[in-house]
């Protein structure tokens, strides 16, 4: 993603013996870059939300172990893996819901088991693999939800699906990039409280674009469906259960549920590994709940005998709300629902 100034600016870059993260928590209003050269300091990025965003935190994770490789085995020799099975578990304890963590992981444990010999090369080269792959899923699910959607339509994104959230170009705005290109009609982008990922990074990301987007309050969606000609909402995926289930940021399934009511197609993006083959349904998915000071801190009573808050940062969107999941080797249509029947 360039800037405006032409400065390009990434969520993630491998620099060859350390990972430079983009502290979103700080945009738009400035550029930062931290530097790890360990796994706690990745782990750490992804708990502190300095790199978020499903596939962006499995990508983070997978760099992650590539630096434990690099750091253990020449250091530790004979009980190397030891030391980098303890950094993976920290990696896996940083957040609970995005399935891209832990695929990433399991992929690199699996290439560490099966190697003889100095891994550190092999390991490296999966994890650029790993981000190299997830840009290619993200450019070819542009192309199959913009397909989907067609030309001069209205749509809104909640969250930040973006280049910041995934290895690049991003998921659903990834797909809002390829409409743009044959002709959008308007985009709108929830802000997404508490942490404001649609007024903070979505609407900052598409404007480097020069994609233009109107932000709404998230409790505007209702009567934006109602009053305005809205065609499709378009989300990522933190993780999808076997029967279709959708683990998405808080909202989205207040989003698909508005959106039944008043005729309007959702769609979700996500790459193939996003897809939890072994989860049956959503009901079984971690819904990660963050400090209740993430809500406080705009609430003027600050005494916790009397308020207290309830900060789940993620619900689960039933299948049958959801109109297409595009993935990188084709899209699930929603046959059964009313409006969708006809799309090809
Ligand atoms: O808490 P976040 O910002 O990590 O949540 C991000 C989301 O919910 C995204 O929609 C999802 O991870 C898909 S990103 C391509």
């Amino acid at each position: 993603m360039n800037l405006n100034n032409g400065l390009e600016v990434k969520a993630l870059e491998w620099m060859g013996t350390s990972l430079k993260v983009l502290d979103q928590r700080s945009l738009p209003e400035a550029i930062i870059y931290d530097e790890y050269t360990d796994a706690g300091g990745v782990a750490k990025s992804i708990a502190t939300m300095r790199v978020r965003g499903a596939p962006a935190i499995g990508i983070a994770a997978a760099y992650g172990v590539a630096l434990s490789v690099m750091m253990h085995y020449s250091s530790s020799e004979g009980n190397w893996k030891n030391n980098v099975l303890s950094d993976i578990q920290q990696l896996a304890n940083s957040r609970p819901t995005a399935v891209n963590l832990f695929w990433a992981l399991e992929k690199m444990q699996l290439i560490i088991n099966k190697h003889i010999g100095d891994p550190t090369q092999t390991i490296i080269q999966a994890a650029i693999q790993i981000h190299t792959d997830d840009i290619n899923a993200n450019q070819a699910m542009g192309e199959l939800g913009a397909d989907l959607i067609g030309i001069d339509k209205t749509v809104m994104t909640h969250c930040n699906a973006g280049a910041l959230a995934t290895g690049g170009y991003g998921t659903a705005l990834g797909v809002i990039r390829s409409l743009h290109k044959l002709g959008i009609k308007k985009v709108y982008a929830g802000e997404t409280r508490p942490w404001l990922q649609g007024a903070r990074l979505t609407v900052w990301e598409l404007a480097q674009d020069q994609i233009a987007s109107t932000l709404i309050a998230d409790s505007a969606a209702a009567w934006l469906m109602k009053t305005a000609e809205l065609d499709w909402i378009i989300v990522g995926a933190d993780r999808i259960a076997a029967n279709g289930d959708v683990a998405n940021k808080i909202g989205t399934y207040s989003l698909a549920v508005l959106a039944k009511q008043h005729g309007v197609k959702v769609m979700v993006v996500a790459p193939v590994s996003t897809i939890d083959f072994e989860m049956e349904t959503g009901e079984d998915i971690t819904i990660e709940q963050r400090k209740q000071t993430e809500l406080l801190a705009d609430c003027y009573i600050n005494d916790d005998s009397v308020v207290s808050a309830w900060n789940p940062v993620f619900d689960v969107t039933p299948a049958d709300l959801i109109s297409a999941i595009v993935t990188e080797k084709g899209v699930v249509i929603n046959l059964a629902e009313n409006g969708v029947r006809h799309l090809k």
